[in-house]
């Protein structure tokens, strides 16, 4: 069984993960705002991952007896001065998630809950994704600058991904 703390602290990033998708929506609607759906897009299929990443701690914690709280769920920014902005806003949350994923562990490691360290490693390699993701987006925005053709080419690029559930959880 799940010590109270740790139940805390899983739906503690229940809320963050969700809180995620939500940044990433608006960051979406800023795009689309701007007409440049491909890279909408991109923040799209980013909120389903989140969505993802928030469902697969909630089934966990089911499965381990806990009991799933939900909490409010905190207002994303709205406003955006330049593409490169809500890039550097994307990295700076991941470096952020990251760090909240590890003191998790960290917590998990510590109460010697070998399952749920077992069961975070899989959020441990995802952030090494969901960094670099961002930051090689980042510095291709600094390349092309906020307006010109290789914001469009870029656009293009994004317009591109999909939502593909990792194979284990289909
Ligand atoms: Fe759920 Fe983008 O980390």
């Amino acid at each position: 069984m799940l010590s109270q703390k740790l139940q805390d602290a899983i739906n503690e990033q229940i809320n963050k993960e969700l809180h995620s998708e939500y940044i990433y929506l608006s960051i979406a609607a800023y795009f689309m705002s701007r007409d440049l759906d491909g890279i909408a897009n991109f923040f799209i299929v980013q909120t389903q991952e989140e969505h993802f990443h928030a469902m697969k701690l909630f089934n966990y914690l089911i499965d381990r007896g806990g009991t799933v709280v939900l909490k409010e769920i905190a207002a994303p920014p709205t406003s955006f001065n330049s593409a490169l902005e809500a890039f550097e806003k994307t990295l700076e949350h991941e470096q952020f998630i990251t760090k909240s994923i590890n003191d998790l562990m960290d917590l998990a490691i510590k109460e010697n809950d070998h399952s749920l360290v077992s069961f975070l490693k899989w959020y441990v390699d995802e952030q090494i994704e969901e960094e670099a993701t961002a930051s090689r987006l980042v510095n291709r925005l600094k390349i092309t600058g906020d307006t010109g053709p290789g914001l469009l080419i870029l656009d293009s690029e994004l317009a591109k991904r999909t939502f593909t559930p990792p194979a284990s959880e289909e």
